[in-house]
């Protein structure tokens, strides 16, 4: 009788052990399940991201001549915006490595659009846009030259 007492304890434990394999696997695939989720949450790419950046550098420039200064702060803030996102969602990009680069050229915009000053804000401008270049240049992208934009693209907004 004890010996089948002992047995019957024995494939229970047997079992049971069987069982939290079993568990332990399922949470590994779940595990890799969510990763694979993860991986293809939707992430900018970093030439996504200097679109948009363009995009903000250019309203910049009209805003800032215009001296709609409100305007002006707001693309600041956008532009901001992107090269925070370089860092965040590019950071094992090799390039992205001297994105910070940028926030000297960027405070002096900033500085001169919270003073008004129109001609600080020119001369701040362009030292972005070279800035924008130099970086170009140290990450063998220097085919994609930025300048000072001629003419206002957007007749939908009002500068
Ligand atoms: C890390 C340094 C860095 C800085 C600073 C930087 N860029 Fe870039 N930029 C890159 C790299 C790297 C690429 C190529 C991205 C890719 O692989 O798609 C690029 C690509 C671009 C492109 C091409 C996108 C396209 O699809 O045509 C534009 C436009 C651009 N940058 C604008 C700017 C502007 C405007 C600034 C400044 C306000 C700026 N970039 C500052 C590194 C930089």
């Amino acid at each position: 009788m004890k010996i089948i007492l002992v047995f019957v304890l024995f494939i229970g434990l047997l079992f049971s052990c069987e069982q939290s394999n079993n568990s332990s696997l399922k949470y590994e695939s779940d595990i890799s399940q969510l990763k694979q989720k993860l991986d293809d949450i939707y992430k900018p790419g970093f030439g996504e991201i200097m679109g948009f950046i363009q995009h903000h550098h250019a309203k910049l420039w009209f805003a800032g001549r215009n001296e709609n200064w409100d305007l002006a702060s707001f693309e600041i803030h956008e532009l901001t915006e992107g090269f925070d996102d370089v860092e965040k969602y590019q950071h094992k990009r090799k390039e992205a490595e001297i994105i910070s680069m940028i926030k000297p050229s960027l405070d002096s915009v900033r500085k001169a659009v919270e003073e008004k000053n129109i001609s600080q804000f020119i001369d701040s401008y362009k030292e972005l846009t070279n800035t924008c270049n130099s970086c170009h240049k140290a990450t063998n992208y220097e085919f994609i030259e930025i300048k000072v934009p001629d003419f206002q693209p957007y007749s939908n907004q009002v500068f």
